[in-house]
């Protein structure tokens, strides 16, 4: 995870820095719209690992904090509601992510008009634009080759043990509240 953030990320936050330079010189239409996908792609990879981080803590096995650990409240009354349990959504949403082609993100996400939680996947570094994101996972290959080689799914097992729920209800509940996050 420290060369995920230090290399990874700072990669895509190098990348749209000098692509928002030279979208600031573009001097006609033509160039800002040559620079559209260098924008995307790597403000997609800044804004998605900067709420991976925040998606994570230490876990709670560890007995060093609070990963992995969904209290009563809100978000789990909406998980239970959509999902059935917490072991079903892990299920789903690993199932869901695991048969991704290529690189992209898992998402827990709130649907903004129905107002419940819906697992969605977005290719490469889109970013979630469609729901609210309330949990993202990093599911390119880069994000746990290191400790679980090509072995995708013991790294979606993994990760439920290092999610920080606290900070997904914070985001439930600015989202259910309206706001575009
Ligand atoms: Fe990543």
């Amino acid at each position: 995870m420290t060369l995920h953030h230090t290399k990874h990320h700072q990669t895509y936050v190098n990348a749209l820095n000098a692509a928002e330079a030279a979208y600031a010189k573009a001097t006609t239409p033509k160039e800002r719209i040559a620079l559209q996908a260098a924008l995307k792609f790597n403000g997609g990879g800044h804004i998605n690992h900067s709420l991976f981080w925040k998606n994570m803590a230490p876990s709670a096995n560890g007995g060093k904090g609070h990963g992995g650990v969904l209290k009563d409240g809100p978000l789990k009354k909406a998980i239970v509601e959509a999902f059935g349990s917490l072991e079903n959504l892990q299920k789903e949403f690993n199932t869901t992510t695991a048969a991704i082609q290529g690189s992209g993100w898992g998402w827990l996400g709130l649907n903004p008009t129905t107002k419940r939680l819906e697992i969605v996947t977005t290719a490469n570094q889109d970013p979630l634009l469609s729901h609210v994101p309330i949990i993202g996972v990093d599911i390119w290959e880069h994000a746990f080759y290191l400790q679980y080689l090509n072995v995708k799914a013991d790294y979606l097992n993994a990760i439920w043990n290092v999610i920080n729920f606290e900070e997904a209800e914070q985001r439930f509940i600015e989202g259910t509240g309206g706001a575009k996050l």
